[in-house]
């Protein structure tokens, strides 16, 4: 594997794939396909911008001719997929845009991939797609243990009795999980028909620096370090697996690399929490990092109307790659967490360039009257 593309590299977790793949294999070129939307910032990667073997291409996955026209100037090697539309909300606001990106992108690069492997002489030989997708197309879990319960599944503890595994039936439930649904069929389609090698993966809710702040943990900190309110869905009980996105990023390097080809893989935190408790341990290292005491800022959280088809919880069950490939979480969640608050607190210039201009109109259409 010589030359990847990394599409969506300029956003959340495909920055820290981005990073971790340009250090780590100087031998390989990286070449950062990304059209730059809302949520794409050239900034999460200025620490690597520079190096020789990385290049940034401003381009929609969605353009069949570019994409192709990439593979063909690189002679790719490789695919590593996470261009998306990716928060829920807007999902909810505007489907066609998820279809859009999240199906006919997915589509389009698989096409292309197709065109330009099949051409070459050994074929699909030494190639791979690699699709990066959600644990929210397994659909919602029920909250069976409200209060939480040990497991020996999880370090934490757990709601429920039930976890996704690989082998769970589809049953997505927003427009955002339903297009990634829809993307990861075409890429086993494209297994099943063509013999294209791909690897999906299904991941829980990565937390970390570089997040784009319509997601909870990052506009939470922003709100409480301006003293606004907090506004929390519905009771606030509903229950997510949190994983620190550089762990993501280093079972990426490798299932990329190890990943058996047509598997699929599940990667959690094993790491539940029901987000009124981690909106509180926000809370809490938020004030303590500002020299505010301790809890000061819990008068901030306020309760609005839930999220449509709010999925209750999910949970992961990443046995399988433990087992397979040896990947586990490297990082406890109080570690984490304290990490996450703290970048974000020390690099306001990042937030404050992301808040400025369009988002408060954002903020508007997605709150106002909540
Ligand atoms: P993000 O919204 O932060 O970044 C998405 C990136 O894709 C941006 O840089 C954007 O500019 C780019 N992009 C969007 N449309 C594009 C297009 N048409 N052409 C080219 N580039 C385009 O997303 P994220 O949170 O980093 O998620 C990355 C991937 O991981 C997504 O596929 C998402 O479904 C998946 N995922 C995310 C999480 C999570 O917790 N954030 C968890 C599991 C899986
Ligand atoms: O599970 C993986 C998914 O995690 C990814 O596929 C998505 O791309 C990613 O956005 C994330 O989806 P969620 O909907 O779980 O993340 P979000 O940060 O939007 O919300 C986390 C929980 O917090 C969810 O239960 C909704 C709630 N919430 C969110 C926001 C933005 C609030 O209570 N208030 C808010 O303002």
């Amino acid at each position: 594997m010589k030359n990847i593309i990394i599409t969506g590299g300029a956003g959340f977790i495909g920055s820290h794939v981005v990073r971790l793949f340009v250090n780590k294999y100087p031998e390989y070129h990286i070449i950062n396909l990304d059209k730059l939307t809302y949520a794409g910032n050239l900034s999460n990667l200025k620490d690597i911008e520079d190096k020789s073997n990385y290049t940034f291409v401003k381009a929609d996955i969605c353009d069949f001719d570019v994409v192709l026209g990439l593979m063909r100037e690189y002679d790719v090697d490789g695919i590593i997929h996470l261009a998306a539309e990716s928060h829920v909300d807007r999902s909810i606001k505007d489907p066609f845009t998820f279809a859009r990106t999240n199906v006919m992108g997915t589509l389009t690069l698989l096409q292309a991939a197709k065109v330009y492997w099949e051409s070459l002489p050994g074929g699909y030989e030494g190639k791979r797609f690699y699709h990066i997708s959600t644990d929210e197309v397994y659909g919602a879990l029920e909250l069976t243990h409200p209060e939480g319960r040990t497991s020996e599944i999880s370090a934490h503890e757990v709601y429920g009795d039930e976890f996704f595994l690989e082998t769970t039936k589809y049953n997505p439930h927003s427009p955002y999980s339903a297009s990634k649904a829809s993307s990861d069929h075409f890429v086993r389609a494209f297994h099943d028909t063509y013999g294209m090698p791909t690897i999906v993966t299904n991941c829980s809710n990565n937390y970390g620096p570089y997040q784009f702040p319509e997601k909870l943990i990052p506009l939470f900190i922003n709100n409480i370090r301006h003293r606004r309110p907090l506004p929390v869905y519905g009771k606030g009980e509903n229950v997510r697996d949190w994983l620190y996105v550089v762990d993501h990023a280093r079972a990426i390097d490798v299932i990329f690399h190890k990943g058996r080809i047509a598997e699929t893989y599940n990667i959690g935190g094993f790491n539940e929490w029901k987000n009124i408790d981690i909106i509180k341990v926000v809370i809490n290292t938020v004030d303590r990092l500002l020299g505010r005491s301790e809890g000061e800022d819990m008068n901030l959280i306020t309760y609005v109307t839930d999220r449509k088809g709010h999925d209750m919880r999910y949970a992961i069950d990443s046995t399988k790659l433990k087992n397979e490939l040896g990947w586990e979480p490297s990082l406890q969640f109080e570690e984490g967490i304290e990490k996450t608050v703290r970048w974000y607190l020390d690099n306001q210039e990042w937030m404050d360039n992301i808040t400025s201009g369009e988002y408060e109109k954002y903020y508007e259409s997605m709150y106002a009257g909540r």
